[in-house]
């Protein structure tokens, strides 16, 4: 394989050809956009040096992101030394790409996550690697066409609607939960066909919390001992993914014992029974496949788009700017003439609000990698078994790509849509997201519905901190009043 960056070890490649989205261009200063009472979220200020060995552990249990160095956040690379391991930190897109996309080849899935999200979701598309990813990825690929991305519409439609007409507008509510609401029966309903069912059994918050507990980084799992040694901080964590784990067995079987009998429901669940239980045997190998991959779907899908939906909304509750412009489209109606997967180019303001939440709340602020020979990578180089992360949340917040990058700015996206090669909110190269097209319909079609219906007042939840803990999560909850709009 012919790769610049291993060819010429410490040399930076020519970068590929990318325009500066037009939108940069001539964007006010900082001071203007203060004095335009535009909305500064509130994010950690980065540290000059990494603090002593005990205190690294605990903040990469409780919030990481709090561990972000200036060289870190500056640096379009640099080398962090911790436990043993060593890392090169990236946060040039250039850089990433290379490591993500074309050099992808060279850098395996992390220890890390896998051994994170392994308890939950056993081996599954998103724990898996080699063969058995490649699998998973073809089977799980099928149901993330244009014509199932259109049927998944109609279901976020109805969801939404039936949780707009069921919400109590006479006390407050908490943004967070309810958007989690609707976001986990779109799921359940889009990928099993039982969005009610899954929700009279499973509470949102349960799996919500298994999620966010079981993928924070216990000392455990940083030194990526063997399953059996006990991580404490997780203890609750393990009794959330017993509770969703029986049940999910329980619900798997009973749908591979219909399949087999009656005409089967046409879903992702369907398709993965046809694909590891052709005979509909139930073994337990086969049950536990597709157990696994079905919680790996219902866990990211809904988990990462309703924190980015929860976001949206508190930064355009604190921005009224940007929240007119929404509400003026919105309120024309003609995303309602086009079919739920297109509103997004009748909803500019509302699609460019989200992908402003995204490049400030990135679901997943570092991404990892492993080396897997000997490279070279922003000067630096790289020996197998080092870690190679992507510095999401600097890389969206470098000041020379983004003109005054802690501000929310949705207009930075009005010119260019996907914000050009810098914005990479769903990843890029092999293993980048499956539902990237999937989470965009799913938040414009679930806001444009929320938005159209409600007025919402935040009450004592502004300044609410970002705290990585699984997902970028808001600190605490976020409370509003509500009024319907008539
Ligand atoms: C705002 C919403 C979302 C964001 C920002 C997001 C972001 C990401 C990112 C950055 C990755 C790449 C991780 C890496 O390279 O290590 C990823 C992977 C993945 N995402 Fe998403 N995601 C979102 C929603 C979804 C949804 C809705 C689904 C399912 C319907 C989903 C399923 C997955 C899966 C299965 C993977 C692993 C893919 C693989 O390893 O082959 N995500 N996501």
């Amino acid at each position: 394989m012919n790769l610049r960056y291993s060819d010429q070890p410490g040399e930076r490649a020519a970068p590929i050809p990318c325009p500066v989205p037009q939108g940069h261009i001539g964007q006010p200063s900082v001071t203007d956009v203060e004095s335009a009472g535009r909305f500064r979220p509130s994010a950690p200020n980065p540290i000059e040096t990494l603090p002593s060995f005990l205190t690294v552990l605990s903040k990469m249990r409780k919030d990481p992101l709090s561990l972000q160095t200036r060289e870190m956040m500056e640096k379009p690379a640099c080398e962090v030394r911790l436990l043993g391991l060593r890392a090169v930190f990236i946060s040039d897109p250039e850089l990433i790409r290379y490591v993500f996309a074309r050099g992808a080849d060279n850098y395996g899935m992390d220890p890390l996550r896998r051994a994170l999200a392994r308890p939950m979701i056993g081996d599954s598309l998103i724990t898996n690697a080699g063969a058995e990813w490649k699998e998973a990825r073809r089977v799980t690929g099928r149901y993330f066409t244009a014509e199932w991305l259109a049927k998944y519409a109609q279901i976020f439609r109805a969801v939404s609607e039936r949780a707009c007409a069921d919400l109590d507008t006479s006390s407050k509510i908490e943004l967070g939960a309810f958007i989690k609401g609707i976001s986990f029966e779109n799921v359940a309903e889009a990928f099993c066909s039982a969005g009610s069912e899954i929700l009279s059994r499973v509470r949102t918050e349960d799996f919500s919390d298994a999620v966010e507990l079981q993928l924070s980084v216990d000392p455990v799992d940083l030194m990526n001992l063997p399953r059996g040694v006990p991580r404490l901080s997780k203890l609750k964590a393990i009794q959330l993914a017993h509770i969703c784990a029986e049940f999910g067995q329980t619900f798997v079987l009973n749908r591979i014992r219909r399949s087999a009998q009656s005409e089967p429901t046409d879903d992702l669940l369907e398709g993965f029974v046809r694909h590891w239980d052709p005979q509909r045997r139930q073994s337990k190998k086969a049950v536990r496949k597709i157990q696994d991959n079905l919680a790996g779907m219902l866990g990211a899908g809904f988990e990462m788009t309703a924190v980015t939906m929860t976001w949206t909304l508190y930064c355009l509750l604190n921005c009224p700017r940007s929240m007119a412009n929404v509400r003026a489209e919105l309120g024309t109606c003609d995303h309602l003439k086009r079919p739920p997967t297109e509103w997004q180019h009748a909803l500019p303001w509302l699609t460019a609000s989200i992908r402003e939440t995204m490049r400030l709340y990135p679901n997943v602020p570092c991404l990892l990698r492993y080396a897997k020979c000997p490279d070279s990578v922003g000067g630096f180089e790289i020996r197998p078994g080092d870690y190679v992360v992507a510095n999401v949340w600097a890389q969206n917040r470098n000041s020379n790509r983004w003109p005054d990058p802690e501000v929310f700015m949705p207009e930075r996206f009005l010119r260019r849509a996907d914000g050009g090669c810098d914005f990479q909110p769903f990843g890029v190269g092999p293993r980048a997201c499956i539902g990237g097209r999937f989470a965009m319909i799913e938040a414009v079609v679930v806001l444009a519905t929320v938005l159209s219906r409600f007025d919402f007042e935040l009450v004592d939840s502004h300044n609410i901190d970002p705290v990585w803990r699984g997902t970028l999560r808001p600190s605490r909850p976020i409370r509003a009043t509500v009024s319907s709009i008539v």
